[in-house]
């Protein structure tokens, strides 16, 4: 057996460095700490700010949303059709996956020249893209006609208007555009991995943010956050949240929306998120389910010593502006795109192959002859 050291889930093991992020200090996207950002910049800002490395200066501003409003319009006809057709019962990560993908074969740059202005260009495109897919796919399984984008909006307002066809109040634009923010980035998580994994055999931006949307399908990452509500609809009451989570915990049942594999005391994206997540539960007359969600965290605080993760708060602020439970996880594609591309090109521009080994625990050498 081989005797290379081996942590199960890779945990605690550093897989390489970055310069787009920290956790060490609080999260910290290139240096600027999350509440900075949430509280002054826009989700576009932090885009910018991701992918070139600086927060954008007006002109930059100007011209950042000048070139996602041009990449938005230029959103293939062909791939939109092919969204807006699929079945209902799709799940829109299954969608949303497959249409980044599809990008590809109308992508102007594709199977072009290997360098940072054209992968810039690729992610910015599909930054602007993603969300126009999103919302076509999504009005498609109503049976609504799409809405195109527009070029005035800023990004969170643009994709709600997409999605619902009226102008969206500017509290469930703000209030978008701050989760967005905050799902941004986060170093080398799961999905972000498999964005380098990827882009570290010199594929391309596509199949990288492709890949990278399968892995953040899964419920242990951002397929968490539609978990939540779920679990939240099944409690039902508050005098019913005591009893079934002591049941769950007994059972032991994981709780979608707690604990993490690096943030053990705390996620600060969760702390940042709770106030405005109660301000929008009252305003929007769901104070029962926060009532439901107090209970619980209180348990599990208790209990496991597990605090809540960024799904458990967004969650709910998504159920609270109206939007439904399959868009969450999508959602949480649209923002993570910014992070993921920054990664591809971080990646690309001092590349290594990632190819790590594995320890052998098999059958010993054995022939045909022995064995049969
Ligand atoms: N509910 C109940 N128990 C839990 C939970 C949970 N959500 N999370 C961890 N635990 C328990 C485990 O059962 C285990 O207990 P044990 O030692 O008694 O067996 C202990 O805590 C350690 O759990 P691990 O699975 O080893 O911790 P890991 O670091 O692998 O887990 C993870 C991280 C996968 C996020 C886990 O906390 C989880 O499954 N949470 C629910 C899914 C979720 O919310 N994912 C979103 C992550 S954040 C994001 O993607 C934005």
């Amino acid at each position: 057996m081989s005797d290379i050291s081996y942590r199960p889930g890779l945990e605690g093991v550093s897989a390489g460095e970055t310069a787009i992020c920290s956790i060490d200090d609080g999260l910290r996207y290139r240096g600027y700490a999350i509440e900075d950002l949430a509280a002054n910049a826009s989700f576009a800002d932090v885009a910018f700010l991701l992918l070139r490395g600086e927060l954008p200066s007006e002109d930059d501003r100007r011209e950042f949303h000048q070139e996602l409003a041009r990449f938005a319009a230029q959103t293939p006809n062909e791939v939109l059709e092919i969204v807006h057709g699929a079945p209902a019962a799709a799940p829109l990560m299954d969608v949303i996956r497959s249409g980044a993908s599809l990008l590809a074969h109308w992508a102007p740059d594709e199977g072009g020249d290997d360098d940072m202005q054209t992968h810039l260009r690729e992610s910015t495109r599909l930054l602007a893209q993603l969300p126009v897919v999103l919302a076509a796919a999504y009005r498609g399984r109503r049976g609504l006609p799409r809405v195109d984008a527009d070029a005035e909006l800023p990004f969170a307002e643009n994709f709600l208007t997409m999605l619902h066809d009226t102008k969206p109040t500017e509290r469930a634009v703000q209030a978008l555009d701050v989760t967005l923010i905050l799902y941004a980035e986060h170093e080398f998580n799961a999905s972000t991995f498999t964005a380098r994994v990827v882009c570290s055999t010199l594929s391309d931006v596509y199949s990288s943010i492709t890949a990278a949307i399968g892995a953040l399908k899964g419920p242990l990452h951002g397929g968490a956050n539609e978990r939540v509500m779920a679990l939240l609809e099944e409690v039902g009451s508050p005098e019913n949240a005591e009893p079934w989570i002591r049941n769950a915990l007994a059972n032991k049942q994981r709780i979608m929306g707690f604990g993490h594999r690096v943030y053990k005391s705390g996620d600060p994206r969760a702390d940042y998120l709770a106030p405005l997540c109660a301000e929008l539960a009252k305003e929007s007359g769901n104070e029962h389910t926060e009532e439901i969600a107090g209970t619980i965290e209180r348990i599990i605080r208790a209990e496991k010593k597990l605090p809540p993760n960024l799904d458990w708060p967004s969650a709910r602020i998504y159920a609270y502006l109206g939007l439904p439970v399959e868009l969450y996880t999508p959602l949480f594609v649209l923002s993570r795109t910014a992070g993921w591309c920054a990664h591809f090109m971080e990646q690309r521009a001092n590349n290594r192959l990632i190819r790590p080994r594995s320890n052998y625990v098999g059958p010993g050498p054995r022939t045909m002859t022995s064995s049969s």
